[in-house]
């Protein structure tokens, strides 16, 4: 009874084990950006933020963050309304740490104001963020007539010498 139990757990780890690896292995290459709106001139009136914006290209999994001081400024999450208008229509959430990450997790345009009345100032940014582009292995429909006319071509021995190994192999380990 307790062996059967330990088996079980001991396979719970390794699934899991296998299940962080082949998370990592598809996490790794994707890189997450941290955009710091305004860059060193940070989050303040009198700038230009489409400026910046149009500068930046956002991503799915990036982060957008607002550097400010504290008790100053803040930042509200609004919809096209807000933004347009420096209201506070649609506000869907409000920072105001002074340091505020903002994770965009959607393929969506977001807007972001000011909301003590410095977005007519300049204190209002909106962002397209895009989906995440696709990996950069050939996709499985890339196998078509062309390449497989490709195979084709392997020298006939080559080509049989290989099905042969190929067989042994799978005999060898009694496949089939
Ligand atoms: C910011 O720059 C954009 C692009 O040049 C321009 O269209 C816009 O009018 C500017 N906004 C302000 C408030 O100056
Ligand atoms: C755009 O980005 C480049 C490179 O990071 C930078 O040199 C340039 O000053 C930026 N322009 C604006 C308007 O932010
Ligand atoms: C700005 O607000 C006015 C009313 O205050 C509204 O009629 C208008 O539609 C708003 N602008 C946008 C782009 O929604
Ligand atoms: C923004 O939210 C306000 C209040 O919920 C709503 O009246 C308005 O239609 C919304 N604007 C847009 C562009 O969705
Ligand atoms: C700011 O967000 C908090 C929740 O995080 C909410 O309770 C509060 O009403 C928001 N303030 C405004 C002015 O929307
Ligand atoms: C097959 O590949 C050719 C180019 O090598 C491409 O033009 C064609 O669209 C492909 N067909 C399919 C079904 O992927």
């Amino acid at each position: 009874m307790s062996k059967s139990s330990s088996n079980t757990k001991f396979h719970d780890h390794i699934l899991l084990l296998v299940f962080i690896i082949s998370g990592l292995a598809v996490l790794t290459p994707i890189l997450a950006t941290d955009h710091i709106v305004g860059a060193n001139r940070g989050w303040n009136p009198g700038q230009n933020y489409t400026l910046w914006a149009n500068n930046h290209t956002f991503y799915v999994g990036d982060l957008i963050s607002f550097r400010y001081q504290k008790n100053q400024y803040n930042v509200f999450e609004v919809n096209q309304t807000g933004y347009d208008n420096c209201t506070l229509d649609g506000a869907v959430g409000n920072w105001s740490s002074g340091k505020d990450f903002i994770p965009l997790n959607q393929a969506k345009r977001y807007y972001f104001i000011c909301g003590n009345g410095q977005c007519y100032s300049g204190m209002k940014v909106s962002v397209l963020v895009h989906p995440l582009p696709s990996p950069p292995t050939a996709p499985v429909s890339a196998h078509n007539s062309s390449s497989d006319a490709a195979v084709l071509v392997v020298p006939q021995q080559g080509f049989r010498a290989l099905v042969v190994s190929l067989a042994m192999l799978c005999l060898g380990f009694g496949w089939v």
